[in-house]
């Protein structure tokens, strides 16, 4: 049976009985497309900023010559730790891609997380983020923020971003069904979870597929944002 923490983020193989089946793998394929397309500098450099266990570390590390996942202390798979000030160790300009995946809602000081991304990012370089719309309390260790898609492109620009990429995932209706979901699926008997986890995810699609694309990417379970740094 999963647990709260195995429903945080995108493992490429959930079973059928996951409660967060039909979105996370809906994530990681579009996800994936963000990163074939974006992701080309074979030679470069990526840090995955606060990794966790790295989900996207084996599609990935073919795409770059060099994979650094970072987190805070705590995390023993992390290759580097992150500072007690929210900093990393590196050097400026030096990463040509960062990838934040559903992180920037567990962190205190979102302008310092972005600010750091920037200045570790090469001019030319991008971050690719996810995070959350609509979901559900999930402190990993703290839950701060859920965005509006208005309000994450502000914090971006706020904090010397150009986006380049937005796009919700996860419409209204599926996530309101998601959260409905959420709502019983702790107060069941263990027995009964699993079979109603995976009868609810034909109906998160279904709602998911009668939505229309201009209003997901102004409200959704997951966004996902691509952006430049503006250097000089
Ligand atoms: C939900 S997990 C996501 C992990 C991974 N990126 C993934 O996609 O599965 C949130 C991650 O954010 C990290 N984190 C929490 N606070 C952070 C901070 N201030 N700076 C960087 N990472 C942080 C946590 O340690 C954890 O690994």
């Amino acid at each position: 049976m999963p647990t709260n923490n195995d429903m945080l983020s995108g493992s490429n193989k959930l079973s059928i009985f996951h409660p967060r089946k039909y979105i996370l793998t809906k994530v990681r394929k579009e996800l994936q497309k963000v990163f074939d397309k974006n992701i080309t500098k074979t030679d470069g450099m990526l840090l995955d900023y606060g990794c966790g266990d790295m989900p996207y570390r084996n599609y990935l590390s073919s795409k770059v010559e060099k994979y650094i996942g970072a987190d805070i202390e705590g995390n023993d798979k992390a290759d580097m730790l992150i500072l007690p000030n929210g900093r990393t160790p590196l050097a400026d300009n030096t990463s040509d891609y960062v990838i934040s995946t559903s992180v920037l809602e567990h962190v205190p000081d979102v302008a310092l997380y972005l600010n750091e991304t920037a200045r570790v990012l090469k001019k030319e370089g991008l971050i690719i983020l996810t995070t959350h719309g609509i979901w559900m309390y999930h402190p990993h260790p703290t839950d701060f923020w859920r965005w509006t898609s208005m309000g994450l492109k502000k914090v971006f620009e706020d904090n010397n971003f150009e986006i380049v990429h937005f796009q919700g995932v996860g419409s209204r209706a599926a996530m309101g069904l998601l959260l409905f979901q959420d709502g019983l699926y702790f107060k069941l008997p263990v027995f009964i979870r699993n079979i109603f986890s995976m009868l609810m995810q034909p109906f998160i699609c279904l709602f998911d597929k009668v939505s229309k694309k201009n209003t997901t990417d102004k409200d959704a379970g997951f966004y996902i944002v691509v952006a430049k740094p503006k250097k000089l």
